[in-house]
């Protein structure tokens, strides 16, 4: 019989995308976040969103304000691209020191994504550049012509965006972001080495069904939507896998609770409170803890071309109870497995 696990130590992880906010929301989050990780990607659609290196590097000293005192977590910033976004601002941004990727929002995809691209032929010169610089394009990887079927728009996008735009910039570094289908897995897989992807702990634990069964569940809801139960399955296949194409990024998106329980709720799931515990509990249902490691703390780094980190966290088996809320600046926030019971615990 297998031997029950009850402690693994991981080098400690980084989280390759994550939504802080900014002000008070920030303050109230950060804490989280810089408890587990080392450094996360920060995701730039703020309002307005941060398209120049001057506003990044400016959001950059407000999260090293907002950390607690001990924190040596590093926020990793992002550029926001638009359809004018020029190469000299991507140079800017590669001499920075504090810009490790540029995000593209196809405009209207998902929250505070108007700015985003409209065409993405208007954005090949940055692109180009990003590509000399060997800065990833990080993509929100879903179509918005509203023909298309929510549940399909990642598909759609592989076949009509991604695909066209790996081709035409065949050393361009893209992380597929927060996976969401088999589609994806396989594009990723078929890809060269310049491709990778990350997965959400949503994604890989919660089918559609947790959306929509028994109730409408506003706290389930981010953008791209959970899919059918055989692409969660295909997300746990590729995380659990070992191959280093795929690796850990939160999409822990917080918002207060009244705009999620509302009559045109906001996407968006907060996760970063045990968002290494989520993982295990999703690596453990297919038996591979072992190569919870790889995916939370090796294979991002090597990705991005940054030094692992080397210090280590442990995960006890330890239950824990999710708080049914959290503080959020002035309001609250309800956290992903709110009021639930789960196994593990990170210290
Ligand atoms: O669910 C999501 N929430 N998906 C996104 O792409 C954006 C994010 C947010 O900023 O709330
Ligand atoms: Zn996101």
């Amino acid at each position: 019989m297998r031997q029950t696990i009850t402690q693994i130590s991981l080098t400690r992880p980084d989280d390759w995308h994550l939504h802080v906010r900014d002000g008070a929301a920030m303050a109230a989050v950060i804490g989280h976040t810089a408890k587990q990780f080392a450094r996360a990607i920060i995701m730039p659609n703020l309002t307005p969103p941060v398209t120049s290196t001057a506003q990044a590097e400016a959001y950059h000293e407000r999260i090293l304000q907002a950390l607690p005192q001990d924190s040596d977590f590093q926020p990793l910033m992002t550029l926001y691209l638009t359809d004018t976004t020029n190469p000299g601002e991507i140079t800017r941004a590669k001499n920075s020191g504090v810009v490790f990727a540029v995000k593209l929002y196809p405009a209207g995809a998902t929250t505070n994504s108007a700015s985003g691209v409209t065409q993405i032929q208007k954005t090949y010169p940055a692109l180009a550049a990003m590509e000399a610089h060997g800065i990833p394009l990080l993509v929100h990887g879903e179509v918005t012509d509203p023909a298309v079927d929510v549940f399909d728009r990642e598909q759609v996008f592989i076949e009509q965006q991604l695909a066209p735009l790996a081709a035409q910039f065949p050393n361009l570094k893209i992380v597929f972001e927060h996976i969401t289908t088999r589609d994806a897995v396989n594009f990723v897989l078929e890809a060269g080495a310049n491709i990778a992807a990350t997965i959400t702990p949503q994604h890989i634990l919660l089918n559609r069904n947790a959306l929509l069964v028994g109730g409408i569940h506003p706290h389930n809801y981010c953008l791209p939507v959970l899919k059918r139960e055989p692409h969660r399955q295909a997300l746990l296949g590729a995380a659990t896998s070992g191959n280093p194409k795929f690796f850990l990024g939160t999409d822990s998106a917080p918002h207060r609770r009244g705009a999620k329980e509302s009559a045109c709720g906001c996407a968006g799931i907060y996760s970063a409170h045990a968002a290494l515990e989520f993982y295990a509990m999703a690596f453990e249902q297919a038996a591979a803890l072992d190569k919870l490691e790889g995916f939370a703390s090796h294979f991002g780094a090597d990705f991005y071309g940054l030094p692992r980190n080397t210090d280590n966290v442990t995960l006890q088996r330890s239950e824990q109870t999710i708080p049914a809320e959290l503080p959020f600046g002035d309001e609250t926030l309800v956290p992903f497995f709110a009021g639930e019971v789960i196994p593990w615990t990170a210290q």
